[in-house]
C-alpha cells in the first residue's frame, strides 16, 4: 500500500511552466475533435503533414485490375511503406491481416461498374462497419459536373455527417468524367466545393498548369492520384511537382503496383514526397533499389506488415 503523506509531498505541478497548448499543424484541421486530428495524424505525419497513401481500392469498379489480381500476394508486401492504406472492406478483410498497424482509408461508395455511367455511386459502407474495421478515414468520389453529380455530392455530405458523428474524417476523391478536362479551372471547383461541404481532405489530380492556385484554394489538404501508369520518372516528377505546389502528399495507386519493382517505387515515392527529393535523385534510389531485388516478393512474414 502507498504512502498517501509521501505522495502528497512529491505533488509537483511545474507552476513556472504553462501548460502546452500547440495548434494542430494540418491544414484546415485546427478546429477539429480530438478523435478527427488523432485519426488524421495517423495518415499525415505529423513531422511534416505528408502522406504517402497507397490506393489498391480500384476492383470496386473494375475488378481484378492489373497488379491487384492478388492483394495478399502484392500488396502485403508494400504496407510497410505507405503512411496509409485506402482500400475496401470487402478487401481488407479477405486479404489483408488485421495485424497491420498501418491506418485504413475505406473506400465508402459504389454501385456502379466500368461497363455503366461512372458517375451512379451510392453511400456503400454503414458508419457502424467502418467503425467495426477500425477506419481511419472515409473515402467517397465526388463527380462534379457529372451525370450524377447532385447524388455524389449527397453522398459526400451523407458520409461526412456519419463521420463527424464517430471522429472519423472523410476523403472526398473528385471523379472527372471523360468529358471534362481535368484542368486548373475544374479541379479547383471541385475540390473547393468538396472541402466547403466538409471534406477533411480531397484526392484529386495534378495538372501542370495552375496546380498551385488549385491547392491554395482548397482550405483542406490535397493529396494527388497517381492515374494511368508512367514511366516511373514521370511519376515521381508528377509527385514532385505536386507537392511542391502545395499537395500534400500522395493517394497513388497504379503508379506502385504496377511498376516492375512496386516495393522499390513506393520507396522513391516516399523519398520524394517526406524527404522533398528531387525526381532524379528518386529515380536513382528506385533504380538502386531495384537491381538490389526490392521487387514485389511475397507477404511472408507477420513483422512485414508493421
Ligand atoms: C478512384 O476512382 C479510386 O480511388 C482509384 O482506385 C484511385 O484513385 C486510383 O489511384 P491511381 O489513379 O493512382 O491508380
Amino acid at each position: 500500500m502507498a504512502d498517501a503523506d509521501d505522495i502528497l509531498e512529491r505533488k509537483n505541478f511545474y507552476l513556472d511552466v504553462p501548460q502546452t497548448s500547440n495548434a494542430y499543424a494540418l491544414k484546415g484541421s485546427n478546429a477539429l475533435d480530438w478523435g478527427m486530428k488523432n485519426r488524421l495524424a495517423r495518415i499525415f505525419s505529423p513531422d511534416d503533414c505528408r502522406t504517402v497513401m497507397l490506393a489498391v481500392d480500384h476492383g470496386y469498379f473494375q475488378g481484378p485490375t492489373t497488379g491487384l489480381e492478388r492483394l495478399d500476394v502484392t500488396i502485403c508486401p508494400l504496407i510497410p511503406y505507405a503512411d496509409a492504406l485506402m482500400i475496401t472492406r470487402g478487401a481488407l478483410r479477405s486479404t489483408i491481416p488485421p495485424e497491420i498497424t498501418k491506418p485504413v482509408v475505406l473506400r465508402s461508395s459504389g454501385g456502379q461498374s466500368i461497363l455503366k455511367e461512372l458517375s451512379n455511386e451510392r453511400v456503400a459502407v454503414d458508419i457502424e462497419d467502418a467503425v467495426r474495421v477500425n477506419a481511419s478515414a472515409l473515402a467517397v468520389q465526388v463527380y462534379i459536373g457529372g451525370v450524377h453529380e447532385h447524388e455524389s455530392i449527397g453522398n459526400l455530405v451523407e458520409i461526412v455527417n456519419a463521420g463527424n458523428r464517430h471522429g472519423i474524417p472523410t476523403m472526398a476523391v473528385t471523379g472527372v468524367g471523360k468529358e471534362l478536362a481535368r484542368d486548373a479551372k475544374y479541379l479547383g471547383l471541385a475540390t473547393r466545393i468538396c472541402a466547403e461541404l466538409g471534406a477533411n481532405f480531397v484526392k484529386t489530380y495534378y495538372c501542370e498548369k495552375g496546380f498551385a492556385a488549385v491547392a491554395a484554394g482548397c482550405p483542406v489538404p490535397l493529396v494527388i492520384a497517381g492515374g494511368k501508369k508512367l514511366p516511373e520518372m514521370d511519376a515521381l516528377r508528377m509527385a514532385y511537382l505536386a507537392v511542391s505546389e502545395g499537395a500534400a502528399g500522395v493517394d497513388m495507386g497504379r503508379n506502385i503496383f504496377q511498376c516492375e519493382a512496386p516495393k522499390a517505387m513506393i520507396q522513391a515515392v516516399r523519398a520524394v514526397v517526406h524527404e522533398s527529393e528531387t525526381p532524379e535523385r528518386a529515380y536513382d534510389l528506385y533504380l538502386s533499389l531495384k537491381s538490389a531485388g526490392e521487387g514485389s516478393e511475397l507477404c511472408t512474414a507477420k513483422t512485414q506488415l508493421r
